[in-house]
């Protein structure tokens, strides 16, 4: 076991032992290759460097309970990845590549997952992007998909506390018909100038609002956004968010537990109308907000008045983390673990 102060872990990238990788070459997906070195090597007229084909997913492994290693919905994560290879024009990874690679990164990098209750995880990075070389805009006939693992903290410094956010209404993140469904890197390359400014404001992440109208929620930096009312748990309905398994999870959570669903567009006018509101992905888990404010208008909407997470968001924060790490039973078949 490798030692780390595990409680403390940021959401950064920490050097592990090994990675995985995959090529793409004369229309076929070779062997997996398992490399200790942290670089590679492409071609400078890689379409990934110039053109953005790339894209990655994000998936974590838990060492639970009972000292197992479980992942959760992979084969989630590699759906999404095949919808992101269709959207950029990408060679599509099969999914016993997909899965091989991740399994392999997770057993080979063991001693950075980390124990179970200091509340960090190991965070699972596949990505696929083009390597060939073309000077025209153009699909590239080669690809490469490499898998790493990074052992990680919480998303937001809070953890599991009140988050501040602010309305980005300076730029779009992703337009209807354009990315914002599909985890490709331009759409980050997009984002950062407003997750720059924010940061500096003091502000955990930019609440993105839809590039048409500037008028309903998209979603939270790299995190959906979900409000709960009326023991009603309200989501974003957009073309331009990514479909988050966490979201998608917490949606059959909140109707296993009781409480109604509405996926919807919101208005941001109606951010002052709910009773609880938070952010929700991978890296992110369950995030309270405690303010969302428009810095435009210098007007702020407050959450969390006692400073803690809402009960409903509390309880389906527990019983998710408690499914990812065994520790509950796990009545939706989610996690699999591997031995
Ligand atoms: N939205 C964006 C833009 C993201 O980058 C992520 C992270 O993957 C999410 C939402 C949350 O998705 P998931 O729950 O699948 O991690
Ligand atoms: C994830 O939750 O996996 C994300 O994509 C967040 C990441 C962009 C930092």
């Amino acid at each position: 076991m490798e030692n780390l102060d595990w409680k403390n872990l940021p959401f950064g990238y920490q050097k592990t032992d090994y990675n995985v990788r995959c090529y793409y070459r004369n229309n076929a997906w070779g062997e997996l290759e398992v490399s200790s070195s942290e670089y590679i090597n492409i071609h400078m007229a890689a379409t990934a460097l110039h053109y953005g084909q790339e894209a990655f997913e994000g998936l974590k492994a838990y060492r639970g309970v009972d000292g197992k290693i479980r992942l959760f919905r992979w084969e989630e994560n590699y759906e999404r990845l095949k919808n992101s290879a269709r959207g950029v024009m990408m060679a599509e990874v099969t999914k016993e590549v997909f899965y091989n690679a991740v399994v392999k990164a997770v057993k080979l990098n063991e001693r950075f997952i980390p124990p179970h209750g200091t509340g960090a995880s190991l965070y699972i990075r596949p990505f696929l992007f083009g390597s060939g070389a073309e000077v025209g805009v153009k699909p590239a006939e080669e690809y490469m998909f490499v898998v790493f693992v990074t052992p990680v903290g919480p998303y937001f410094k809070e953890g599991f506390k009140p988050v501040k956010i602010a309305i980005e209404k300076e730029t779009d993140r992703a337009a209807p018909l354009g990315t914002g469904n599909i985890k490709v890197g331009g759409n980050y390359a997009a984002s950062l100038k407003a997750i720059v400014r924010v940061h500096k404001e003091g502000y955990g992440s930019p609440l993105y609002l839809d590039a048409k109208e500037k008028r309903y929620i998209d979603e939270i930096g790299a995190a959906n956004f979900f409000g709960i009312k009326d023991n009603t748990y309200v989501t974003p309905k957009s073309e331009s968010i990514l479909p988050s398994i966490t979201n998608k999870s917490i949606v059959q959570l909140a109707e296993h537990l009781g409480m109604k669903v509405e996926r919807r567009p919101i208005d941001v006018e109606e951010l002052s109308t709910f009773e609880e509101v938070g952010a929700c992905g991978t890296a992110a888990v369950i995030s309270p907000i405690g303010e969302i404010c428009d810095l435009t208008e210098n007007k702020s909407i407050t959450f969390c008045k006692d400073g803690k997470p809402g009960a409903m968001s509390t309880k389906i924060y527990e019983t998710l983390v408690g499914i990812q790490y065994g520790e509950v039973e796990d009545p939706f078949q989610w996690t699999e673990v591997i031995d």
